[in-house]
């Protein structure tokens, strides 16, 4: 795949449906190659520059793991550990490490900021997570659906519930546009995302015949869907003192047993892009449990634990994909 060399991934706007059915093509020959021990390196001596505003347990070691097992260095950059934004301005710090570095990955707040090292650096920029967007999250998501669903990508029906306007809920409502899918949102109005997006991707809704549409009665939201989203009500870097109203806002939105049913589909899916709060096993869980009396948020421990659940795949998932990205842009 020589077509997507040198492109960065900002947003999975910026791709067209056949550029992000490639991606997912590509990621599941990158896993099966791993699994059975015949992966060729096609990142020998490539150097990877990790930049980490916000911590990360799956984005993290996708990018690592997925460089080492194709041959690339990393250099991994914590929140604190460069001057990146405090010292050294974004556009500066890009036309440093585009001297030193093939590419380089961004975990932060702004958009802006993502955009900004990639019209810098010179080198293919992956968005690993701001404030607006998720992309390597999605293409790990779109890539183990088909694994759970028989059907096409364009004939998938899926709902995403709770903060309906947060970086993951308009990532996937991006990608589903985009690959024709039909997609609900499950949020209280408030939630929802604001009119210009939702013109942009009816928009591309309405190139790719696919849907996404918004309800706010989680029962009607999930009604024949092969797969429930969800994830944590409030997001890094929203200040703490939201969960009050958050939880009251969207605890009819949780992932339970009774909404499982709702769905009139008893092979339906559950899916998280985590970490997810199931119980009180954190310190947060443990905290909220202690100011709030709940035990769970987003989805309760029965359905994050039972069969329907497919968290952990779509985790593995985050690193084929990513590796995917890797061997396309820098192969
Ligand atoms: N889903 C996800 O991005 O996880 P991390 O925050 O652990 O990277
Ligand atoms: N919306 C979550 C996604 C975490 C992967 C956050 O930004 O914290």
């Amino acid at each position: 795949m020589t077509h997507l060399r040198g492109r960065s991934v900002l947003s999975l706007e910026d791709f067209s449906q056949s550029e992000i059915q490639d991606l997912l093509k590509l990621g599941a020959e990158l896993k099966a190659a791993k699994r059975g021990g015949f992966e060729v390196q096609r990142l020998k001596g490539k150097t990877i520059a990790l930049i980490f505003e916000k911590d990360s347990t799956r984005t993290r070691s996708g990018f690592e793991v997925a460089a080492y097992d194709q041959g690339a260095h990393v250099t991994y950059m914590g929140p604190g550990g460069s001057h990146i934004g405090h010292k050294e301005s974004v556009k500066d710090t890009a036309r440093v490490l585009g001297r030193m570095y093939d590419a380089i990955e961004f975990r932060g707040f702004a958009q802006e900021d993502v955009e900004t090292l990639a019209k810098y650096s010179g080198v293919p920029v992956y968005n690993g997570l701001t404030d607006e967007a998720h992309p390597t999250q999605v293409l790990a998501d779109f890539m183990t659906m088909p694994e759970f669903c028989d059907k096409p990508l364009h004939d998938i029906k899926f709902t995403f519930l709770g903060d309906g306007r947060n970086n993951m809920a308009q990532s996937l409502a991006v990608g589903a546009a985009k690959l024709g899918m039909h997609m609900n949102i499950g949020a209280p109005e408030s939630l929802w995302p604001d009119a210009d997006f939702t013109a942009r991707i009816n928009a591309i809704a309405a190139a790719s015949g696919g849907q996404v549409q918004f309800e706010s009665n989680p029962q009607k939201a999930v009604e024949g869907s092969d797969f429930l989203y969800t994830d944590v009500w409030l997001s890094m870097g929203e200040d703490e003192h939201l969960w009050a109203d958050r939880i009251k806002l969207l605890m009819p939105y949780q992932i339970n047993t009774a909404l499982l049913q709702a769905t009139g589909n008893k092979a339906v899916k559950f899916m998280h892009c985590l970490p997810a709060f199931h119980n009180t096993e954190t310190t947060v869980g443990k905290d909220i449990e202690k100011r709030y009396g709940i035990s769970a948020m987003e989805v309760t421990d029965e359905v994050f634990e039972s069969e329907h659940s497919i968290v952990f795949d779509q985790a593995e998932n985050r690193m084929h994909s990513i590796k995917a990205i890797l061997v396309a842009t820098l192969g």
